[in-house]
């Protein structure tokens, strides 16, 4: 690690207001037995407990179908634990601790009776305050989030919140939120029927990572980039957010959603609105969210021409990632021989408003792509066509500021430098501040940062109704324009890559090129 003057130390400043104090609760996680459980949701809390960041008291229930008995489920959450925590040993004492706080409660979603035993095991637990303050993890498909509402509130465990009442009952959900607009207004009426908008917790894991959340600070506690940040100086913006992995076990889910659903109605989605909304008023979760609001507001429909000339859709065939064999989408488990899914989006959005008027930004995310990166890139405008530019005959480089999202997560300048030495030879370098030299390795999963925030009953970080209806009122008119249309042959792009061809010329057209994410070595 690098050597910290000391100044830098009274210099840190510590945003008091963002804190709430944790109370004491119940967390019940309904779908116990699956995947998200066992590989975020326990680990996370799990390591919130060993920093002694959850409220005590604090219990965790785990509401599944299947049968077994608390210690059953103990044993497999410490299976679970030991794979999928991200220290590599977890503390077996502090494990014997935690493990005491966690009960397993049988039930169908639908069963009555099953909220009634949920309802008698909050109360054999002693403490008032663990009946009242409830957080409720719908671990489950979207399809039965009515049902587990209905059923919460007909046990007496969830109602609307008023001001005067003793406790707070709040509901996390996980994206898909709805397949498009209509079914997103559905989804939300439904699990408004019993709780306030304000006890209702989005989550879009990419507002739980830390560079993610830094995004802000460097935009809003700097004033040298905030100057540039502009359509005077910006030329273009590139967010990108590629995967080397392809759809692996989730062929089933991903037939459905397919990548615009999958990451860009939601992850790149909030990603831009960070980058390019206005200032907030205040640091409070409403004001933050009615910018976002605003900035997805502004973001230009596509008519369904527009689609075909602004949004690139293409589909992973047989290639090669690291050197190994890369198998076809279409021969992926669960994914149908002839599937037209699109496993790569790229897309040009222009924002209409003052700041933003005329600047493309660049969105583009893809399954099987060269390797695993997500960064936002903001291109500078070239220099004047006048003294080294015009000795270079305008190839000089142009500014840009790379916010690295994940790996490596950090932010990079790119300017220009003369080579030392006789002649006079100019040659792009780059400023760096890397997360990892400059505070040591602190990677916290999202999921802790999130689980807490809910706990805590702050909502900044997660996405109001407002915002998911925007994101989908830009999104659906892309989908409707490809619904019945197959994919075309320039449609594939071999696994391994950065994508289709039309990728590119979505931007050579401007005059712009991709800037592909650095591989970390
Ligand atoms: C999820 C998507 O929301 O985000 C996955 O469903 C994707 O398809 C994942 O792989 C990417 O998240 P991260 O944190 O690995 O960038």
């Amino acid at each position: 690690m690098e050597q910290h003057d000391h100044l830098d130390e009274l210099l840190s400043c510590r945003i008091a207001s963002a804190r709430k104090k944790a109370e004491p609760c119940t967390i019940v996680i309904f779908g116990a037995s699956g995947d998200l459980t066992a590989r975020k949701l326990i680990p996370a809390l799990f390591h919130l407990f060993a920093e002694k960041q959850l409220p005590a008291p604090c219990r965790i229930v785990g509401f599944a179908r299947r049968e077994k008995s608390h210690e059953s489920w103990r044993n497999e959450m410490f299976e679970a634990l030991k794979l999928f925590s991200r220290t590599k040993n977890p503390e077996p004492a502090i494990w014997e601790e935690f493990a005491k706080l966690l009960f397993y409660c049988r039930g169908d979603f639908n069963d009555v009776t099953a909220y009634k035993s949920l309802e008698e095991m909050l109360t054999s637990f002693g403490d008032a305050r663990l009946k009242t303050h409830l957080l409720f993890y719908l671990s489950t498909s979207p399809s039965q989030f009515a049902e587990v509402v209905d059923h919460l509130h007909a046990a007496n465990l969830l109602h609307k919140q008023s001001p005067v009442d003793e406790g707070w009952q709040r509901i996390v959900v996980e994206k898909p939120f709805g397949h498009d607009l209509a079914s997103a207004l559905q989804l939300n009426a439904e699990l408004t029927r019993h709780a306030h908008e304000k006890q209702i917790f989005r989550i879009d894991h990419y507002l739980g990572k830390e560079t993610v959340q830094n995004i802000m600070v460097f935009r809003f506690a700097n004033s040298i980039f905030e100057q540039l940040w502009n359509r005077r100086y910006v030329d273009n913006v590139q967010i990108t957010v590629s995967e080397k992995q392809g759809v692996g076990t989730r062929g089933g889910y991903y037939e459905e959603a397919g990548a615009l659903r999958d990451m860009v109605q939601n992850h790149l989605l909030q990603v831009l609105s960070l980058v390019a909304m206005e200032p907030p008023v205040s640091l409070n979760g409403e004001a933050v969210r009615d910018e976002k609001v605003k900035l997805l507001n502004s973001i230009r429909e596509l008519s369904p021409t527009q689609v075909a000339t602004n949004v690139v859709r293409a589909q992973y065939t047989q290639g090669t990632v690291d050197g190994k064999s890369f198998p076809a989408y279409r021969q992926e488990p669960k994914v149908k021989p002839g599937s037209n899914v699109e496993t790569f989006v790229a897309a040009r959005f222009f924002i209409d408003n003052w700041r933003w008027s005329g600047v493309p930004f660049y969105l583009r995310t893809g399954k099987a792509l060269e390797h695993s990166a997500s960064e936002v890139r903001v291109q500078f405008r070239p220099t004047p066509p006048v003294l080294f530019a015009a000795q270079c005959n305008n190839n000089l480089d142009p500014n840009s500021i790379t916010l690295r999202l994940q790996p490596n997560e950090g932010i990079t300048m790119r300017i220009n430098g003369k080579v030392p030495g006789t002649s006079l030879e100019l040659r792009p370098v780059r400023m760096h501040f890397s997360y990892d030299t400059e505070f040591g390795a602190y990677t916290p999963e999202a999921y802790e940062r999130l689980l807490l925030e809910a706990i805590e009953g702050d909502s900044t970080l997660f996405i109001r109704r407002d915002e998911v209806e925007n994101a989908w009122r830009i999104v659906d008119p892309i989908r409707t324009a490809w619904a019945d249309e197959p994919l075309s042959e320039t449609e594939f792009y071999p696994a391994g890559g950065w994508g289709p061809i039309a990728a590119e010329q979505l931007l050579s057209v401007r005059g712009h090129a991709w800037r592909n994410p650095q591989k970390v070595k």
